[in-house]
């Protein structure tokens, strides 16, 4: 399948740089209206920078966590010295600072995934550990990058020409290496000319598609409509979608899948309509070891994020919110779930097994 995108128009926003002494985070509290790193210098800091979604989106918080065991492998150094020799001395010393980042936040299994690798990396280093944990974090980067751009060809494939689609939350550079998931394949349809209307749902409470989403797409010169989340089953019932398309937080091994709240819904709603409804994520967000939905910790945020717009509260004093940030899409409700490995149709425990099971 030939790579015709042109990724100097597509593919131009970092949320992570690693500057050679640091790691230098694209701040998404501030987007859209201020453009600002934040350098993050100890793996403390970028677990709070996790948890305060300065860093956000599941493939991009992994790849944020095993620089921040880069960081800490470099903290751990100044502390004795540059004294550790084994690798099995410092894989010790190192776990806590692994199990600070895993606590950093709960749903998305690309930061236990990313952690795991950076374990894998030490246990089979020798006194070159400290090279092969560099090594590897770029390594989680640049193939999160290469599977990106995999996806956005195979799920635009799916697409008919002409065809209008709804996302939801931001999955897009901002989220990832850098191309996006579902993003990555609405960049890769409208350059292909396949989807000619892209609408964005708002995504209350943190306004992932209001405030990056739009802008993300704005900075490629691609047209799109933003929609409040409520508008979205009008919107199917109007015909002017015919895919929503989202990425994933976790994909359990019968094909249900963790995403953005408000995910859920929108697959019913697509089912009621006849759209059809895509999920894409590269296979670090595949955990197999999860068997169906109802095992995936769904974080909860502060109910803070829903009493307020910005800085401006909206809710009289004394009203009480509940906050769950992700929900589970049951996997009857999915057409597609397309990974760098390939295009699950209709996902179910067979055919996840027969993909994933090795
Ligand atoms: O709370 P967030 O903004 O980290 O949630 C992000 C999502 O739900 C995304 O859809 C998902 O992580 C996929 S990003 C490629």
């Amino acid at each position: 399948m030939p790579d015709t995108i042109d990724y100097a128009r597509y593919d131009r926003i970092r949320p992570i740089r690693w500057t050679g002494d640091a790691l230098e985070l694209l701040d998404q509290r501030k987007l859209p209206f201020a453009v600002e790193y934040v350098p993050c210098r100890t793996s403390g800091a970028v677990a709070v920078a996790i948890h305060a979604l300065i860093v956000r989106g599941a493939p991009a918080i992994g790849i944020a966590a095993a620089w921040g065991v880069v960081l800490a492998a470099r903290e751990l150094d100044a502390a004795t010295g540059g004294g550790i020799a084994a690798a099995a001395e410092a894989a010790e010393r190192l776990e806590p600072v692994m199990q600070q980042l895993n606590a950093a936040r709960p749903t998305a299994v690309n930061l236990a995934w990313a952690l795991q690798r950076m374990r894998r990396a030490l246990s089979v280093a020798g006194e070159d550990w400290r090279t092969a944990l560099f090594r590897e974090a770029k390594a989680i980067e640049s193939e999160d990058l290469a599977a990106n751009r995999k996806m956005g060809r195979l799920g635009a494939q799916l697409i008919a020409n002409g065809s209008g689609v709804l996302t939801h939350c931001n999955t897009g550079s901002l989220a990832t290496a850098g191309f996006g998931t579902a993003l990555g394949v609405i960049r890769a349809g409208v350059a292909q000319g396949r989807i000619e209307r892209v609408y964005a749902g708002e995504t209350r409470p943190w306004l992932q598609g209001a405030r990056l989403t739009v802008w993300e797409l704005q900075q490629d010169g691609i047209d799109a409509t933003l929609i409040a989340d409520a508008a979205a089953s009008h919107l199917m019932k109007t015909g002017q979608v015919q895919w929503v398309i989202v990425g994933a937080d976790r994909i359990c091994a019968n094909g249900d899948t963790a995403n953005k709240i408000g995910t859920y819904q929108l697959a019913i709603a697509a089912r009621y309509h006849g759209v059809k409804f895509m999920v894409v994520a590269p296979s670090s967000t595949v955990d197999m070891a999860t068997a169906n939905g109802g095992k995936i910790e769904i974080e909860e945020r502060d109910p803070a994020e829903l009493l307020a717009v910005g800085a401006t509260r909206t809710v009289a004093e004394g009203i009480r919110a509940w906050n769950p940030v992700f929900d589970v899409t049951p996997s009857e409700l999915i057409d597609a779930i397309v990974t760098e490995r390939g295009v699950v149709e209709r996902p179910n425990r067979v055919s996840m097994q027969t993909f994933f099971g090795h």
